[in-house]
């Protein structure tokens, strides 16, 4: 087989670069944001918005009409619910009102008085209404892709799993994922992995990390934040993992959008019987509206740092959907199947991964 898969590989090292290659050639436009007039929004916003939203931002408790709303206006001048909220996804909201996506219907459409262009005047007069800096902001919070590991911070929990079609012993691999903010640019993690080979039913790990957004850019579109992770077997006999990875995502152009991480994984009793995962995932984002179905391609890499046992790397294409189920996105389903482009112990591998990002509401909110 040796000869066969030699020849394969080199070419499966080409293909992987030449994507690469092509990513990096797209990376050089970066999104088109429409250039605001900041003077202009704060006029419509004392104007049109201050009644309800109060002149600073926080709604004035003491207003009877802020009173009679249920629930509450978010205080536009807390900087971390400021940041983490795209300029996009308020400007649909203020034209559109609260209840296109899936908020309170009391928060009013602007869109029959207001222009696009005041729309985005206004929404960029918002985001000025409290220093975020030091935040990373909410445009870089990109889609969840299946396997390459996302580099925004986020509150939300996730269910993923991961079914494994092979020779006479399907797999079953289930993880719940509990992921919460910490401090203006930290989150930290909590999964627990379940295991179902037909044979054994069992929680199989534990991980806990945290992740730090290290850099970022509103104007260039690009987020890096580093991770580390301890994955604790419950098998006292197999050795605790520990897995540092970076994570990169780049908003290539208004519709594309790039995601890569490169994470090793370190047994902690023989660090050189590791290995080391890139991947990397384009998603065509074709239409702001969350509430969709949006494509993705994805490709993995796997190398063990030893390979003197004939291993080589092993490449691996997802392609993917994202489908956002409610009117705001904040529940999302992502589907994709896992093909070995080289030898692989599985011959597929079907994922399903729920999404619940808490942040922006209970998980009935807004179907
Ligand atoms: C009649 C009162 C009223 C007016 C006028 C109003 N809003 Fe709102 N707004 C609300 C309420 C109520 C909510 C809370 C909706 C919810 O959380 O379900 C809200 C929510 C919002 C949100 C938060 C969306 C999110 O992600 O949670 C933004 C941003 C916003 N409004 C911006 C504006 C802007 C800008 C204007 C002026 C162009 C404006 N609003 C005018 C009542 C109002």
């Amino acid at each position: 087989m040796e000869s066969m898969s030699e020849p394969r590989d080199r070419w499966m090292t080409a293909s992987w670069l030449a994507a690469c290659l092509g990513l990096a050639a797209l990376v050089t436009t970066g999104p088109a944001w429409a250039a605001t007039d900041i003077e202009a929004g704060r006029r419509t916003y004392e104007s049109v918005c201050a009644v309800c939203h109060g002149a600073t931002g926080r709604p004035d408790p003491g207003n009877p009409v802020v009173q009679a709303f249920d629930p509450q206006p978010a205080d536009l001048s807390d900087p971390l619910f400021n940041s983490r909220e795209p300029a996009g996804d308020w400007e649909l909201v203020v034209a559109h009102g609260g209840h296109a996506l899936g908020l309170s219907p009391q928060m009013p459409a602007q869109g029959e008085v207001l222009t696009g262009q005041q729309v985005r005047d206004v929404v960029a007069y918002v985001k000025t209404l409290v220093d975020t800096s030091g935040y990373p902001p909410g445009e870089m919070n990109f889609f969840l892709p299946v396997r390459t590991k996302k580099a925004f911070p986020e509150d939300e929990v996730v269910w993923k799993s991961r079914y494994s079609g092979q020779d006479g012993d399907d797999e079953i691999r289930n993880v719940l994922e509990f992921e919460k903010r910490i401090g203006k640019r930290g989150q930290v993690l909590l999964e627990v992995v379940h295991e179902d080979d037909g044979v054994d039913s069992e929680i199989a790990e534990v991980e806990i990390g945290y992740k730090h957004a290290l850099a970022w850019s509103l104007e260039k579109g690009s987020i890096l934040s580093g991770a580390i992770v301890l994955a604790i077997p419950t098998d006292g006999d197999e050795p605790e993992e520990v897995i540092p990875y970076l994570a990169y995502g780049r908003q290539l152009s208004d519709e594309w959008v790039f995601q890569g991480s490169a994470r090793a994984i370190l047994p902690t009793d023989d660090a050189g019987d590791g290995e080391l995962e890139l991947a990397g995932v384009v998603h065509y984002q074709w239409t702001p509206w969350p509430r969709h179905v949006f494509g993705g391609l994805e490709f993995t890499a796997v190398t063990p740092f030893d390979d003197d046992g004939g291993d080589r790397v092993k490449f691996t294409v997802v392609p993917q959907l994202r489908i956002g189920l409610t009117r705001g996105g904040h529940v999302a389903l992502n589907l994709g199947v896992e093909l070995p482009l080289s030898d692989q112990s599985y011959d597929y591998r079907a994922h399903l991964n729920l999404l619940w990002d808490f942040a922006d509401g209970s998980f009935f909110k807004g179907w």
